[in-house]
């Protein structure tokens, strides 16, 4: 399976769902990439509020560097997780048919994990806890497939 985690500046979430579903997978076996819809921080590593809470958690994220999701992830990836609604329309406006669309799905089934940038260091803890629940539900979906 290859799965992509998509949020706005590839920066704070993404790169912890990324971490953390690898950590949770066979990554001989499956694939696991984050991407962002916006282009400012194309090239960075992640923001170092998630460098740190990652690690605190046994996560090395440091070597990450962010890039910008484009028309084409939908053909390589199997699955599109998203951190909120503004990165699902952004995703959904890049898609070419329904079948595109259907790769695509809030990683909280049905709430947001909302965006730390502008927030202290305890938004990236709880956003840790959030994408770490929502990751052994999805880890758990593709072990049982
Ligand atoms: P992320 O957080 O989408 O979780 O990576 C953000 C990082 C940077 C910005 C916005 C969100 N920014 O506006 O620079």
């Amino acid at each position: 399976m290859k799965i992509l985690m998509v949020c706005l500046g590839n920066i704070c979430r993404s790169p912890l769902a990324e971490g953390i579903l690898q950590a949770k997978l066979d990554i001989r076996k499956h694939q696991v990439d984050s991407a962002g819809t916006a282009a400012y921080h194309v090239g960075n590593p992640p923001d170092p509020r998630s460098i740190a809470v990652a690690y605190k958690h046994g996560i090395d994220i440091h070597a990450q560097k962010a890039r910008q999701f484009t028309s084409n992830d939908f053909e390589y990836f199997d699955r599109i997780y998203v951190m909120d609604r503004s990165n699902y329309q952004n995703v959904i406006r890049l898609a070419a048919n329904d079948q595109q669309k259907q790769k695509v799905a809030l990683l909280r089934i049905s709430e947001e994990v909302p965006d730390p940038y502008y927030g202290g260091d305890d938004g990236f803890e709880k956003v840790f806890q959030m994408i770490d629940q929502a990751c052994s539900i999805v880890a758990n979906q593709i072990q049982d497939e």
